[in-house]
């Protein structure tokens, strides 16, 4: 089997910079979508049509497994197709999808290929208002005859309401000989795909056509309101998937995913969340309103209060986060970690049942079990050209308002008064303090204000 992917329209009514299929939907492109779709139905070749400055569109979605086919000038989809057909293997069926139609599914397709074994299959859909698509011309008994773009139907056939979506299956051994007898002697000049089914019809080719399930599958994106309107169809199917699958969803039009999200059992989501990249939330996990987590990790009956903003970190079972945390990459957390309103872990180790409840910096560091890192702790770790570490040891307690000047160590067991300038490392056991004492100035008075 062959895949076309055809990707060459200018897709000017998105008035932007970037190529239309390059646009996205749940974070991943338009066209990418499509040669996931693809890939997952194994073909032998795909091959992805792409037109005047997609240039970029190649190099943003190369890979190894995609042919590319440069179509210029765009004579339409017949001549589109007709590009990629060097490229094609010459038995089995050809599969064309187009680049800005995401969210066909994969079992969709397989009925439509299924259909189409020893025949032309095309994927139909009836519309309430078909204005726009080819209209799927049928005989008396129902066998298709051909396909009438809305340009160039009569008012009868612009009645019709079942429509060509434009994917369709093609026996690969015909398609060079049909595309090469296809006329642009049209309303719109252009060799029309769509011409082909006439000519399978004349030889007594059967053509069959098979329905998605959903209207939502194959719809195209030529604007930026169908773009938003495709986004929320494909987050609403991802939010139905979890509630199916038994997540706790506050609103299921309130969740936006964009990557995976793997969960356990009992895990709820609050309103506003957004879930990028690999996101796992093991059994019991509770995400609080409008969190952002991005390739994390999260253990079983970790509880995350609102507000909380995470990349690349992994959190240890039953830790209570936020609100208001941020944890950056390369933060690990063990079981029972705390970590309160206004603190940032950057690449940091925080060992079982520490807690760092309040305003605090920590890059860099190393930190055991059971530490109490005091309020507006901050860990210098940069001294304007090179990073340095920090290390505490287990059961140390860091004063509120401590800066520690790394590289440095806090022993095992140490405590750091309240507003300690931490320097030189800090012995265990024993309390470390760098203030200088307090002293109380009598007869001091404060400056007035001068009379003039
Ligand atoms: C096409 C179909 C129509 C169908 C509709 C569904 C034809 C002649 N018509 O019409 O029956 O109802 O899609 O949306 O096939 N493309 C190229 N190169 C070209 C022209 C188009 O790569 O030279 C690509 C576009 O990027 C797009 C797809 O083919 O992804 C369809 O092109 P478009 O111009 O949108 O076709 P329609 O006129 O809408
Ligand atoms: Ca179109």
């Amino acid at each position: 089997m062959n895949i076309v992917i055809l990707a060459a329209g200018q897709g000017k009514r998105m008035h932007s910079n970037l190529p239309k299929v390059l646009h996205p939907i749940a974070g991943k492109a338009l066209a990418q979508h499509v040669i996931d779709t693809a890939r997952a139905l194994a073909p032998e070749k795909m091959v992805v049509v792409y037109g005047h400055g997609g240039d970029v569109v190649r190099s943003t979605l190369a890979a190894d497994d995609l042919a590319w086919v440069r179509q210029e000038p765009q004579l339409g989809t017949g001549h589109a197709v007709a590009q990629a057909v060097p490229a094609l293997g010459a038995s089995g069926q050809t599969l064309v999808l187009y680049g800005d139609v995401p969210l066909t599914r994969v079992e969709t397709l397989k009925r439509l290929l299924h259909a189409g074994k020893d025949a032309l299959s095309i994927l139909t859909v009836d519309l309430a208002n078909p204005t726009g698509y080819g209209r799927i011309v049928r005989d008396a008994v129902g066998n298709v005859q051909r396909i009438v773009e809305e340009k160039d139907a009569t008012a009868e056939e612009k009645a019709i309401r079942e429509v060509n979506t434009g994917i369709m299956a093609i026996p690969s051994a015909r398609l060079a000989d049909w595309l090469g007898r296809l006329s642009n002697n049209n309303a719109q000049g252009e060799y029309y795909l769509t011409d082909i089914v006439a000519l399978a019809v004349a030889e007594g080719l059967p053509v069959r056509t098979a329905q998605p399930d959903g209207e939502w599958e194959v719809l195209g994106v030529n604007s930026k309101v169908q773009l938003a309107e495709l986004e929320r169809v494909h987050q609403r199917n991802i939010a139905e998937a979890m509630l199916v699958g038994g997540v706790r969803l506050a609103d299921p039009a309130r969740i936006d995913v964009r990557g995976e999200v793997s969960y356990g059992r009992d895990v709820s989501i609050d309103v506003g969340c957004v879930f990028e990249g690999k996101v796992e939330l093991a059994d019991a996990v509770e995400v609080g309103p409008y969190c952002v987590l991005k390739n994390v990790k999260v253990g079983a009956g970790s509880r995350i209060a609102a507000f909380c903003h995470f990349e690349d970190a992994v959190i240890g079972p039953d830790g209570v986060l936020g609100p208001y945390a941020r944890l950056r990459p390369g933060t690990e957390l063990g079981p029972e970690v705390h970590i309160g309103n206004f603190v940032e872990v950057k690449k940091s180790i925080i060992g079982a049942q520490s807690k760092a409840n309040h305003l605090a910096y920590i890059g860099d560091a190393e930190i055991g079990q059971r530490v109490n890192v005091g309020a507006g702790t901050i860990t210098c770790n940069y001294d304007g050209a090179n990073k340095h570490k920090t290390i505490i040891e287990d059961d140390a307690f860091i004063g509120s308002d401590t800066q520690l000047v790394a590289p440095v160590t806090v022993g095992r067991g140490a405590t750091l008064g309240a507003g300690t300038t931490l320097t030189q490392n800090a012995p265990p056991d024993a309390l470390t303090v760098s203030r200088a004492k307090q002293v109380t100035l009598t007869g001091w008075r404060r400056p007035q204000k001068v009379k003039k």
